[in-house]
This record gives C-alpha cells, sequence and structure tokens, in this order.
C-alpha cells in the first residue's frame, strides 16, 4: 500500500509564508491536498504570495505581525474562520538583524526574544487550545536552525535564542502527546533564500571577499557541496507534520546536507 500523506483536506497555518521557506512549506502543503492559511506582516507581499498560491488549492492569507500579541490571538481566530479548525501548525518567523556578540544592544535582544521565544510558545498555546477543542489531535512542526547545535557567529542573536526552540518542542511533545498532539522541530542549515543572501553578504563584508566567494566558502563545508532549496526543506515539513511521521514527536530534525558535525 502506498504512503500517504493523509493531508487531503486537512485544515494548516504556516506562519511567515510570504516567501522562502514559509512559502516553500505552504505550497508543499497545498500540494498534498491541504488547506492552508499563510501569514506574514507585510500586506503587500502576503497577498502577491496568495495569488501565486491559488492556482494550487485553497488558501488564504492572514497579516499579522508575530511580534505582536494581539496580532497573534487575531491571526489564530481568522485562521480557524477560514479552515473551521486546525490540524497542522508550521511556525516560520522572520529573522533578527544578522551581527556578531559585541554588536547586539539591549533592544536587539530584547526584540530577537520576542521574535523567537515568545512569539512560538504564545502561538503553540494557541494552537493547542484550537486543536484540543475539536478533540481530533493535531501536529506542530517548528523552524529554528542548525545554529541552536553549533552556533554560527555572525547570527549572535539567533545562535541564542533559538535553543529555546528545542525546549519548546520537547516540554509541548511531553505535555500535548496524551491529548493527540505531536510537536517536532526542523533544524535548517544553509536554504536559498532572501535570508541567506543577507546573512553571505554580512559574512563577506566582515571577510573582505566577495558574496560570490563567501558561498562558495561556505559551499566547501557543505559535505553534499550545495546549499538547499525551499522545495527539498518542503519535504521535511510536509513529513512532520502529516501522518507520515505518526509515531514521531519531540524530535529535532536537521536539514542541513550533513553540514553538523556535532553527535547527538
Ligand atoms: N534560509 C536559511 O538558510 C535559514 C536557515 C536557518 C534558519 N532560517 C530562519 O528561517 C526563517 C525563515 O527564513 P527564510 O530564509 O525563509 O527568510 P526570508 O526569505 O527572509 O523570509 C522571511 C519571512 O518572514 C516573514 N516575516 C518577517 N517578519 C515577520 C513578522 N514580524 N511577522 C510575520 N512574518 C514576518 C517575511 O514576510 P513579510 O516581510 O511579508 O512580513 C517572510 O515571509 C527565519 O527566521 C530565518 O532566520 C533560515
Amino acid at each position: 500500500m502506498p504512503i500517504g500523506s493523509g493531508l487531503t483536506g486537512a485544515r494548516v497555518l504556516v506562519t511567515a509564508a510570504s516567501q522562502g521557506i514559509g512559502f516553500g512549506a505552504a505550497r508543499a502543503f497545498l500540494g498534498e491536498g491541504a488547506r492552508v492559511v499563510v501569514n506574514s506582516s507585510n500586506a503587500d507581499r502576503l497577498s502577491r504570495a496568495v495569488a501565486a498560491l491559488a492556482s494550487s488549492g485553497e488558501v488564504h492569507g492572514v497579516v499579522a505581525d508575530l511580534r505582536a500579541r494581539a496580532d497573534l490571538d487575531r491571526l489564530l481566530e481568522e485562521t480557524v474562520r477560514h479552515l473551521g479548525g486546525l490540524d497542522t501548525l508550521v511556525y516560520v518567523t522572520g529573522s533578527p538583524r544578522p551581527g556578531v556578540f559585541m554588536e547586539q544592544s539591549f533592544d536587539d535582544w530584547d526584540a530577537a526574544s520576542r521574535m523567537l521565544v515568545v512569539s512560538p510558545a504564545y502561538l503553540a498555546r494557541r494552537s493547542a487550545e484550537a486543536m484540543l477543542a475539536h478533540g481530533r489531535g493535531g501536529r506542530m512542526v517548528f523552524l529554528t536552525s542548525v545554529a541552536i547545535r553549533e552556533p554560527i557567529a555572525n547570527i549572535a542573536t539567533s545562535s541564542v535564542c533559538r535553543i529555546a526552540v528545542a525546549g519548546l518542542v520537547r516540554t509541548l511533545a511531553r505535555e500535548l502527546g496524551p491529548k493527540g498532539i505531536r510537536v517536532n522541530g526542523i533544524l535548517p542549515g544553509y536554504i536559498r533564500t532572501d535570508r541567506l543572501d543577507e546573512v553571505t553578504r554580512d559574512a563577506a563584508r566582515r571577510r573582505h571577499v566577495t558574496p560570490e566567494q563567501a558561498r562558495a566558502d561556505l559551499e566547501r563545508d557543505i559535505p553534499l557541496g550545495r546549499v538547499g532549496t525551499t522545495e527539498e526543506l518542503a519535504r521535511a515539513v510536509v513529513f512532520l507534520g502529516s501522518e507520515m511521521s505518526e509515531y514521531v514527536s519531540g524530535a529535532l530534525l536537521p536539514v542541513d546536507g550533513a553540514l553538523l558535525r556535532s553527535v547527538g
């Protein structure tokens, strides 16, 4: 018997999805027959994304700033209104400003904590409430970064704050497992998006090399020899956000072309 995703008609929310990793994940869920709400903070970019996704299936856009509590509340309410409930949350977020540790101010830490710690925890709470309300369990997939295992120099706030997502995944997997909700995380390595271009340009400036040179150096360090695509990452998101991973919860899956050297 074929191994299906079981996503036909599933109700999926993908945050930070007007482009990049979130957009790729939304398109993959639509391809599996899911009904999807995509979110981002910029109305123009989000409406362009919804237009680009519309031919793939039922998709709705909800503009909300993931750093604002009122927006998170409204995002969940509008998602449930559009879809009639929630089966899978895919949490992607924006990026803090790149920079090494000694360049970061109190305000940088405050903003990064809000974006990378407080917001995923609060949205998880609201999502769990929505999933429990319809009694069918659910799935959550949190996108974090390989930086939580091996810190990356010029994204200091990310390397520190994103570790909280690993704690969130394990905490929720234990607390919500008995209620039928599975919770997992993905650690992307380097995925070709605007964010990767921004980080590569920043690294090039520091090392006084061209962005092309910085990219080539980065790819030399990846055993599979190249950065990944959003489509490749999306397959892992669909796996964890669907019936294909029914006995997987509390896992943190690197999707990094074997970049990570650490064991465990
Ligand atoms: N690309 C990589 O190699 C890589 C690796 C590891 C981790 N990550 C992390 O994965 C996440 C997504 O990365 P990406 O490469 O897809 O970045 P991207 O191409 O820059 O996309 C970022 C997305 O976040 C949305 N966004 C930004 N601020 C937001 C806010 N306050 N509220 C709601 N949405 C917001 C943006 O939409 P609007 O501008 O329309 O709001 C956009 O859709 C980031 O946190 C990034 O740091 C990326």
